[in-house]
C-alpha cells in the first residue's frame, strides 16, 4: 500500500507561494503606513482594499494549505490507511485555489461583506461551505476506515477544527443575497457584533490554533524523533482548550454597546485560556526533553521551538489584554497588531515551515531538503524579522496608547491625535523591516524547495512510518 502524497505536495507548494504573495502584501500595506503615498491613488492598491487581502492571503491561503496538506499526510500515516475519496480530496484542493483566486480579485476590487475575517461575497461563501464539506468528507473517511483501533491526538485537533470552522463559517455567513455582489446579512445591530466576534475569535482559536497544534503533535515528535510528552496532557488540553475558547469572542467587544456582563463572560474565559494554552505548549516544548542538543543541530527544530515559543507568549499576552483595564489601553493601538504578528508570524508561520520542511523532502523521497545550511539561515533572518516586528509594535502600541489618554491639569489633551501617528512612524520602519526579513526567509524557502523537488522525481513513500 502506498499512501496519496501528490494531494500534501500540491498543497505544500501552495503553501509556499501563497506563504509570499501574503506576505508580500503585508510587506506593501506596512509600507503604506509609513508612506501612504504607495498607494499611488489607485483604488485597487489603496490600503483598505489590500488590508483584507492581507489577512484573506496569509490566513486562509497559505494557513489554510498547510493546514489541509499536512491534515492529509498526517491523517493516512496515523490510520494506517490510504486516502478516502481521492477524487474528492483533488476536488477539495482545486476548489480551494478557486476561492483564494476569487479572494484576490474581488478584495482589490472593492467587493466586501465588511465583516473583519468573512470579507467575501456570499458565491464565495457558498463555494467554501462546499469545498470545506468535501475535505470533512475526505478527512473523516480517512479516519472511519482507518486500521489502527486508536485515533492519534493530532487528528483530534485537525478534526474540531474542520468541524468547528464549518460551524464558524456558515452561521456568520447566514444573509440574503440581492445581487451577484450583494447580501444582507441576517443579524443587525449588536447581535451582528457578537455573532462576529464569536466568529472572529473562534477563528483564532480553531483555524489559527487547534489546526496547528494538530501540526504540532505530529510533526514536533517525528523531527524529535521520540514521543510526545505527555499523552494525558494532550487530551485534557484538548477538551480544555475546545470548551473554553467558544465563549471568549467578547473580550473583542469590551466598552461597546454589548451588555457589560457578556464582556464580563468573556474577560474571565479568556483568563481561563491560560491554562489549556499553556499546556499544548508545554507539552510541545518538553517533547524535547533528553533531545535538546538536537537544537544546536537541526534548524527544523528550532523552527518548531521558536514557534511553540512564541505560541506561549502570545497565549499570555492574550489573556492580559482581556481583562477590560488593560484593554482600555490596548485596544485601537499597535499592541493588537503586535500580539496578531507574534501568534501568526511567530507561532502560525513558524510551525507551518517547519512541519513544510518536515514533511516536503519524505513527499518527493529525499531524506531531507536540498540545503539543511539554507533552512538555518531562513530560521535567523525569519526570527529577526518577527522580533522587530512585533517588539516595534508593542512599543508602538503602548505608547499610542498612553500618548491617547494624557490629560493636562485644565482637562484639555496633552497629544493632538497627528501628534502619535508621527511618533509612531520610525516604529512603521522597524516593523517594515521586519516584514522585509520574513519575506526574505520565504524566499530562500521556495528556492530550497524548488531544489529539493527538482533532486529527485516524486515517488510514492512505502507504508511503514512509525506512528507516535
Ligand atoms: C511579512 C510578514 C507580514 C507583514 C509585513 C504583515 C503586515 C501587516 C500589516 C501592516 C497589517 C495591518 C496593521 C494595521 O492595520 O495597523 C497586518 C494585519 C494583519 N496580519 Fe499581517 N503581516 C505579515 C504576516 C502575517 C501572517 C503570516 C499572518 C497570519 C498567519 C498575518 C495576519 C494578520 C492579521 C490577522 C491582521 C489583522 C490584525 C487586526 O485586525 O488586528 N500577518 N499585517
Ligand atoms: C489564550 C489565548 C488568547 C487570548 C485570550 C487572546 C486575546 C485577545 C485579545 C484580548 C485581543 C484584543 C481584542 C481587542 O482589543 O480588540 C486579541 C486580538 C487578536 N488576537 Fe488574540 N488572544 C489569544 C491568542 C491568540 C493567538 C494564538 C493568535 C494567533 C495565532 C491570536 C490572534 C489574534 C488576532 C488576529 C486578534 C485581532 C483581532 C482583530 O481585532 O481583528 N490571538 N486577542
Amino acid at each position: 500500500m502506498t499512501y496519496n502524497d501528490k494531494i500534501s505536495r500540491q498543497f505544500a507548494v501552495m503553501t509556499v507561494v501563497w506563504g509570499i504573495v501574503g506576505m508580500l502584501v503585508g510587506v506593501l500595506i506596512a509600507a503604506q503606513l509609513w508612506i501612504p503615498a504607495l498607494n499611488f491613488d489607485v483604488p485597487w492598491l489603496s490600503y483598505g482594499r489590500l488590508r483584507p487581502l492581507h489577512t484573506n492571503a496569509v490566513i486562509f491561503a497559505f494557513g489554510g494549505c498547510a493546514l489541509i496538506g499536512t491534515s492529509f499526510y498526517v491523517v493516512q500515516r496515523t490510520c494506517h490507511v490510504r486516502l478516502f475519496a481521492e477524487k474528492l480530496a483533488s476536488f477539495v484542493f482545486w476548489g480551494w485555489q478557486l476561492v483564494i483566486v476569487a479572494a484576490a480579485i474581488t478584495l482589490p476590487l472593492g467587493i466586501t461583506q465588511g465583516k473583519e475575517y468573512a470579507e467575501l461575497e456570499w458565491p464565495i461563501d457558498v463555494l467554501i461551505a462546499v469545498v470545506w464539506v468535501a475535505y470533512a468528507v475526505v478527512f473523516f473517511g480517512t479516519i472511519a476506515k482507518r486500521r489502527v483501533g486508536h485515533i492519534y491526538v493530532a487528528n483530534w485537533f485537525y478534526g474540531a477544527f474542520i468541524l468547528t470552522i464549518a460551524i464558524l463559517h456558515i452561521v456568520n455567513n447566514l444573509a440574503l443575497p440581492v445581487t451577484p455582489t450583494k447580501a444582507y446579512h441576517i443579524y443587525t445591530g449588536s447581535v451582528d457584533a457578537l455573532v462576529q466576534w464569536w466568529y472572529g475569535h473562534n477563528a483564532v482559536g480553531f483555524f489559527l490554533t487547534a489546526g496547528f497544534l494538530g501540526m504540532m503533535y505530529y510533526f514536533v515528535p517525528k523531527q524529535a524523533e521520540g514521543p510526545v510528552y505527555s499523552y494525558r496532557l494532550s487530551i485534557v488540553h484538548f477538551w480544555a482548550l475546545i470548551a473554553i475558547y467558544m465563549w471568549a469572542g467578547p473580550h473583542h467587544l469590551h466598552y461597546t454597546a454589548m451588555p457589560d456582563w457578556i464582556q464580563s463572560l468573556g474577560m474571565v474565559f479568556s483568563l481561563i485560556l491560560l491554562a489549556p494554552s499553556w499546556g499544548g505548549m508545554i507539552n510541545g516544548i518538553m517533547t524535547l526533553s533528553g533531545a535538546w542538543h538536537k537544537l544546536r543541530t537541526d534548524p527544523i527544530l528550532k523552527f518548531m521551538i521558536v514557534g511553540l515559543s512564541f505560541y506561549g507568549m502570545s497565549t499570555f499576552e492574550g489573556p492580559m489584554m482581556s481583562i477590560k483595564t488593560v484593554n482600555a489601553l490596548s485596544h485601537y493601538t499597535d499592541w493588537t497588531i503586535g500580539h496578531v504578528h507574534s501568534g501568526a508570524l511567530g507561532w502560525v508561520a513558524m510551525m507551518t515551515i517547519g512541519a513544510t520542511y518536515t514533511m516536503m523532502p519524505r513527499l518527493v523521497g529525499e531524506k531531507e531538503m536540498y540545503s539543511v545550511k539554507a533552512i538555518d539561515l531562513h530560521f535567523w533572518v525569519s526570527t529577526i524579522g518577527v522580533v522587530f516586528y512585533v517588539a516595534s509594535m508593542w512599543i508602538a502600541g503602548v505608547m499610542q496608547g498612553l500618548m491617547w489618554r494624557a490629560f493636562n491639569d485644565d482637562g484639555t489633551l496633552t497629544y493632538t491625535f497627528i501628534e502619535t501617528i508621527a511618533a509612531t512612524k520610525p516604529y512603521y520602519a522597524i516593523r517594515l523591516l521586519g516584514g522585509i526579513l520574513v519575506v526574505a526567509g520565504m524566499l530562500i524557502m521556495a528556492w530550497n524547495t524548488w531544489k529539493t523537488m527538482a533532486g529527485k522525481r516524486p515517488e510514492p513513500v512505502p507504508a511503514a512510518d512509525p506512528v507516535y
